[in-house]
């Protein structure tokens, strides 16, 4: 039987329960508010899960990754328990991600095997939360199409995740709770992280940039920092507890603090953060348009500062980068990796690009190419250009074939690997330090870590020095990994 769509009522956010895109693009009527307020369960919910299992399957970014620890803590405030089964899990969540086209038919795929779990399960709950639950799109899909979806909500409902759990359990119908406003920033809601050795702590919330091919803009919401206090008292509360490297996290970290009017930029968050006691602290993502020298001065100057740099390239070409709406060009991006080396000699760069945006001459594809050789980059994320529904690319002309923009995209990790190698081999027989944190995946006689640098390391040595930063001597460089033993 067809199950009919139900709203929360509890607030007039009537005109928030749907996604939408074009409120999503709305920015600056509302104030983003920063809420302190104690998370409370409602009574009705403080046990619903004893006894009951939870699976969260999280796709995407570490912003992803992050609300996916924040679900679990709060459903672990409910007595649920986590197992790694989805099939016999009480309640499971998809986390998902709306950044590319193959992203979504990943969860297509999951959400139709979730309907013969249900079909056996009927009492179990099934929900779907992420960027895609802010797709409008998407959300008419999942219920005109996959009734066994008892649960639908956005990125910025998380924290009504005890709510909209009780309102799954007892109504006959799809609960769906998609708030497209711009957002608050919303402190004290418990979460279960995934590690103890690196936690992830966000800085802001949110992307202002709207680049052209971009849909994070929609599913996001505006930008808003969190206050420098509250992400202090996060890190420290990390470094009690034993973390030894914290990233903080934002779409585009060199915007933190434009919001806040209390003199903070991204640069003096670094300095005072980089002052705790913290031995690893990275970040991620900066952007090369509103880079500060700043940045570069602090990592320079504090060595708990990671030399390692992520900068997103999308295009070496000035054109294309025009049409994407970045705010920079080929030249100033190479203009600030020239700083970065001469201020951070060490330092690693990795970036993102796209190939085949719409109608990219070969011409343009091959700047790209001349960018990636002449960065020589030490990791590059590639992707083939996806056009994403509500985003102003997706209705630009393309006359590119796809199989020219598969046959691009092997062409640039060609270039993109054989940088990797190159400066992995710079690594052999040099001494570096390797935060370790486990065994290896692939070879359990072996424990892996990550270089300061971020190169993983699969090492040998007493498991003895799992959580600690050890020297270890790179005996083997790969490609996309070196090998070494600890130097005792
Ligand atoms: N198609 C392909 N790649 C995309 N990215 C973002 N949107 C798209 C899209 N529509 C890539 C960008 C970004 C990274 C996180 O994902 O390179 O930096
Ligand atoms: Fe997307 Fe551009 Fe914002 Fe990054 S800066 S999240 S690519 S819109």
């Amino acid at each position: 039987m067809k199950k009919g769509v139900g709203f929360m009522a509890e607030k007039d956010y009537s005109k928030y329960f749907r996604p939408n895109l074009k409120n999503a693009r709305r920015r600056g009527q509302e104030e983003s508010r920063v809420l302190h307020e104690e998370f409370v369960i409602p009574e009705s919910m403080k046990n619903a899960g004893a006894g009951k299992t939870y699976y969260i399957k999280t796709y995407g970014c570490q912003a992803n990754e992050r609300d996916g620890e924040t679900m679990a803590g709060i459903l672990e405030q409910m007595k649920y328990q986590p197992t790694e089964d989805m099939y016999s899990a009480d309640v499971v969540l998809l986390n998902t991600c709306a950044v590319r086209e193959n992203a979504e038919l990943k969860v297509f795929g999951k959400i139709g095997d979730l309907k013969r779990i249900k079909q056996q399960r009927p009492d179990m709950i099934f929900g779907v939360c992420g960027c895609m639950a802010q797709e409008e799109a998407i959300v008419n899909r999942i219920l005109e199409k996959h009734h066994q979806t008892d649960l639908i909500f956005g990125t910025h409902n998380v924290h009504r995740l005890p709510q909209l759990l009780e309102e799954a359990m007892y109504s006959k119908a799809q609960v769906v709770e998609v708030w497209s406003k711009e957002g608050d920033v919303i402190e004290n809601i418990p979460s279960n992280r995934a590690s103890n050795l690196k936690a992830w702590v966000n800085i802001m919330y949110g992307c202002d940039h709207f680049c052209t091919y971009c849909i994070v803009p929609y599913t996001r919401g505006k930008e808003r920092s969190r206050l420098p206090e509250d992400i202090k008292a996060e890190v420290q509360d990390l470094i009690d507890q034993g973390y030894k490297e914290i990233t903080l996290l934002g779409q585009n970290v060199n915007s933190y603090g434009l919001d806040l009017d209390n003199g903070y930029d991204f640069a003096k968050l670094l300095n005072e953060v980089a002052q705790m006691d913290v031995k690893r602290i990275r970040f991620t993502t900066s952007n090369p348009w509103d880079f500060k020298e700043e940045v570069f001065e602090m990592i320079a100057k504090y060595d708990n500062l990671m030399p390692y740099i992520h900068l997103p390239l999308q295009s070496g070409n000035n054109d294309v980068l025009r049409r994407m709406a970045r705010r920079n060009t080929a030249e100033s991006y190479i203009e600030l990796v020239d700083k970065i080396r001469k201020h951070i000699p060490n330092c690693a760069i990795s970036t993102d690009i796209i190939v085949g945006f719409p109608n990219e001459t070969r011409e343009q594809f091959e700047d790209t190419l001349k960018m990636v050789d002449y960065v020589h980059y030490d990791n590059a994320y590639t992707f083939i250009y996806s056009p994403r529904e509500g985003t102003p690319a997706a209705k630009m002309e393309d006359t590119i074939p796809f199989e020219e923009k598969q046959r691009r995209l092997q062409e640039l990790n060609e270039h993109v690997n054989k940088w990797d190698l190159i400066n992995n081999k710079k690594y052999e027989g040099k001494i570096v330090p390797v935060l370790i944190e486990g065994y290896s995946k692939k070879n359990k006689d072996l424990l892996m870590g990550y270089t300061d640098t971020q190169k993983l390391v699969n090492v040998k040595g007493d498991p003895k020095y799992i959580g600690e930063i050890v020297d270890v001597l790179i005996t083997e460089a790969k490609t996309w990994s070196l090998d070494g033993e600890i130097h005792e």
